[in-house]
């Protein structure tokens, strides 16, 4: 049988053939079965009429929900499109006439979705090389600047008369305190050790910093690898971490951290999780960063966060997927 070439005529074709079968039966049991119907309709003729009726209307409308069905799968899954998450694709078997609606809405998720990746990719790209661009200015200059006057200090202290070296050795802790302050938002901003020694000491640096800021004790559970992972898969890693971090940090009333690290040879979970009060329902900017990420490489990001019970991050990354 060739197919309509488009929806609607599918769908017309489809219920022109129902409700001519439908009457093309209704004539044939007029025909060949011993009911009549008189010119002016006797009473007697009534139930015959009805219950003829009442056949063709039941057979009409259950041949014409089989045939709509998949319209309902269509907008069940249009109602669940939430970018950014991925969402999955009508199943287009059985979808009959109604097979290149289906697989019309089913491309145009995929060009959504991959306009959508591509778009983020180039956003976040460039947030990635201004954070960096900062960094190293931040770090060269700056930091530069304040080692040339923490070393003048140190000269002018060695030599300073007594009444003026107390102010000066504060001064010089002042100075001291900002350059500390400098490299860590320099490191923050982008971590030298994720190029230069990879995920697992970023991580490790990473969970140092926050249980020092915090005194919230971090249990950190990274497999030590020997291979380097690709560049994109170390940076969403790193970047989940830190914002799950952050909000352990600013949200949770936790007292402790898992950090774990996992990487198998076609996969990658990092799970970050606490034992704070939980309960997140509103997903902001930072939560929503997480999953643009996660899509950025294919991966699964679920959040699970039942109230009182504290806030699992859990990412998983299919590696080897090309
Ligand atoms: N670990 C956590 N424990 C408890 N609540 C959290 C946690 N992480 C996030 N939340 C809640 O989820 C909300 C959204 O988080 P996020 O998207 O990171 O935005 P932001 O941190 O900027 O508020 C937070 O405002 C907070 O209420
Ligand atoms: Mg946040």
């Amino acid at each position: 049988m060739k197919r309509a070439r488009t929806p609607a005529a599918a769908l017309f074709r489809r219920v022109f053939l129902i409700n001519g079968l439908i009457f093309t039966l209704g004539t044939l049991i007029l025909a060949l079965s011993p009911a009549t119907v008189s010119a002016r309709i006797k009473l007697t003729e009534i139930p015959v009429l009805m219950v003829g009726l009442a056949i063709i209307l039941t057979a009409n409308g259950l041949l014409l929900r089989t045939s709509l069905a998949p319209l309902d799968r269509l907008a069940a899954s249009m109602r669940r499109v939430d970018p950014p998450r991925r969402s999955d694709r009508v199943d287009d078997r059985n979808s009959g006439d109604l097979h290149h609606l289906i697989t019309s809405f089913n491309a145009m998720l995929d060009r959504l979705e991959s306009e959508r990746t591509s778009a983020s990719a180039t956003a976040l790209a460039a947030q990635e090389n201004e954070r960096q661009r900062i960094a190293r200015e931040l770090h060269d200059e700056i930091g530069q600047s304040l080692t040339v006057a923490l070393l003048t200090l140190k000269r002018a202290v060695d030599r300073a008369p007594a009444a003026i070296r107390a102010e000066l050795q504060d001064t010089q802790e002042t100075v001291r305190a900002s350059l500390d302050e400098v490299r860590s938002i320099a490191r923050r901003l982008r971590p030298d050790a994720l190029d230069d020694l990879g995920l697992q000491s970023a991580l490790t640096a990473l969970c140092n910093e926050f249980a020092q800021a915090t005194g919230i004790a971090v249990v950190k559970h990274v497999v030590p690898q020997t291979d380097r992972l690709k560049p994109e898969v170390e940076l969403v890693c790193y970047r989940i971490a830190q914002e799950s971090l952050t909000n352990v940090a600013r949200h949770a009333d936790a007292r402790k951290v898992w950090l774990d690290l996992h990487v198998t040879a076609d996969r990658l979970t990092l799970r970050i999780a606490d034992d704070g009060k939980g309960g997140v329902a509103m997903e902001g900017a930072g939560i929503s960063g997480m999953r643009e990420r996660a899509l950025l490489v294919n991966a699964d990001l679920t959040i699970s966060s039942p109230p009182g019970e504290g806030t699992e991050v859990r990412l998983v990354i299919p590696l080897r997927s090309d």
